[in-house]
């Protein structure tokens, strides 16, 4: 069973979808986290989005084990990320890591923003997450501050502002809908209210055959 939870960052998506992982006993990727690292090791590298070839090496090599590292939740990783993203050759290189990860037995839960659209077309059940923006700028700066990351709740109302454009804008795979999902909206909604309402949702469209064991 493939489950496809898309939405803009800070939509809670990423939350959700670990949760929804837990409960069905699937693998979980944070595809935000392929495009995260890809721009870590091309900083690491010395270099950025705008060497395309030394961006596509980087997606193309990148290291499963290193996916956890906390540096990739740093607001600066996440704009980096944001910029390598548009790139088509990039793009194509992480599909592949993509769609390797969900052609497992069990299938899998994914969370980004072109899995139902792109990554897993026919996956059984798509969920579009969705919240208002300041509210989820508002949940990203309490994140930040827990973590001791300085940065005024302004500016990170920018920083998402700014990213939530590039990824509805770009070419390659933009944010969108994809037709068939169902739309949760998280605005007035806690983590345990989101998760009931996205279980309930998933149970609507599966019935009872959902469970994998
Ligand atoms: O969800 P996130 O903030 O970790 O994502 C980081 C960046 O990666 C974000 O700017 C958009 C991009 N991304 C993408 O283009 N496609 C995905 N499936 C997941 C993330």
């Amino acid at each position: 069973m493939i489950i496809a939870v898309d939405g803009p960052a800070a939509s809670g998506k990423g939350t959700l979808a670990r949760k929804i992982a837990a409960h069905y006993g699937l693998p979980y990727l944070d595809t935000g986290s392929l495009y995260r690292a890809t721009a870590r090791d091309l900083l690491v590298a010395k270099s950025d989005h705008e060497n395309v070839n030394e961006a596509v090496r980087a997606a193309q090599n990148i290291d499963p084990d290193s996916l956890d590292d906390p540096k990739l939740r740093e607001p600066g990783i996440g704009e980096a990320a944001s910029l390598v993203a548009p790139i088509p050759q990039v793009r194509a290189a992480l599909l592949q890591y993509q769609r390797r990860f969900c052609t497992g037995p069990k299938g899998a839960v994914l969370d980004g923003r072109d899995i139902g659209t792109v990554v897993c077309p026919d996956a059984n059940v798509k969920l579009f997450i969705k919240a208002d923006t300041k509210v989820r700028a508002r949940r990203r700066f309490l994140e930040l501050e827990a973590s001791g990351l300085m940065m005024t709740e302004a500016q990170v109302l920018a920083d998402l502002q700014k990213r939530d454009e590039r990824d509805r804008s770009r070419h390659s795979s933009p944010l969108v809908k994809a037709v068939d999902a169902h739309l949760l909206d998280t605005t007035n909604l806690d983590i345990e209210s989101s998760y009931k309402a996205a279980i309930e949702l998933i149970e609507g469209v599966l019935g009872d055959g959902g469970k994998t064991d």
